[in-house]
């Protein structure tokens, strides 16, 4: 199949209940373990770059990085850039290729919140891309976004109001969720996510995947949670993978680095499926 808007995958795994992963990679290494993943378990994955990782690596070497990798792949991929509050970003990012976006302008009054996707929203229409928009931040940093205090959540009117206005593709609620790793038990907000779907039928972005229950995805994906972020969990298997071999490695004294990358490649890959596993989404490649 091959690279696809968001749209496509999200409108599908909502209509069919089921969860797509969208996982942020690092690099190249982690790049291609997720695309491996999903090859290797037939199904859509959305591959997910946080502004930090743009500015890191540089957009016209992450495109050229996803252009090779996913030619000629068999499954449906899309390249997303996650939490952007910066409109530059956003811009390079569309020009360059990327899919889709998700606008952060949650720390902004939702009228010009509002505002401000509505012209997101045309300028990502121009390149045949889509967005995702949110009005109140998911609790936690990730890559130097966001903030540890969780935010007011706004009322089901506002909610759907946003929505419908601004014509984003994806939206992003707050449920009690948050990025990077859980002290205890996340208690979300089920009903909020049904509520928004009923009014909407907009795709459901969910965010802060790592550390929730198999009930929990379940649950939530059934109620139209569309695309499930993980992040921390790469960030976790990618470096404990790293330090294990280097450890043994240094233990034996056998000092060869392609050996590293396909143990923490082969690391990544298994936590990627896992998760794709998990969503529903293994075998639902078209
Ligand atoms: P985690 O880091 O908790 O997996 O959350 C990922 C996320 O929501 C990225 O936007």
């Amino acid at each position: 199949m091959g690279v696809v808007p968001l749209k496509e995958i999200v409108d599908r795994a909502q209509r069919d209940r089921y969860g797509v992963a969208a996982i942020n990679i690092v690099n190249d290494l982690t790049l291609e373990s997720v695309l491996a993943a999903a090859v290797e378990r037939r199904s859509p994955i959305i591959v997910q770059t946080s502004v930090k990782t743009v500015k890191s690596i540089g957009s016209d070497v992450l495109m050229a990085m996803w252009r090779a990798m996913t030619a000629g792949i068999e499954v449906p991929v899309c390249l997303h850039l996650d939490h952007c509050p910066e409109r530059a970003v956003i811009t390079e990012c569309l020009d360059k290729g990327w899919n889709s976006v998700l606008f952060d302008a949650s720390t902004m009054p939702v009228e010009e919140n509002l505002r401000q996707t509505i012209e997101v929203v045309a300028e990502a229409r121009a390149h045949g891309a889509h967005v995702e928009g949110e009005i109140e931040a998911i609790k936690g940093v990730e890559d130097d976004v966001g903030s540890d205090e969780e935010s007011r959540r706004q009322s089901l009117e506002v909610s759907v109001h946003f929505v419908e206005t601004s014509g984003v593709d994806v939206f992003a609620p707050s449920i009690g969720n948050a990025h990077g790793v859980y002290s205890a038990e996340p208690h979300l907000d089920g009903q909020r996510v049904t509520d928004i779907v009923a009014a909407t039928g907009v795709p459901i972005a969910l965010h802060g995947g790592t550390g929730m229950t198999d009930e929990q995805f379940t649950d939530l994906i059934a109620r139209g949670c569309a695309k499930v972020n993980v992040s921390t969990a790469l960030k976790v298997t990618y470096m404990q993978s790293n330090l294990a071999f280097l450890r043994e490695t240094e233990e034996r004294g056998k000092w060869d680095p392609p050996s590293l990358f396909r143990h923490v490649s082969a690391d990544v890959t298994a936590m990627a499926a896992g998760y794709v596993d998990r969503f529903g989404s293994a075998g639902r490649a078209w």
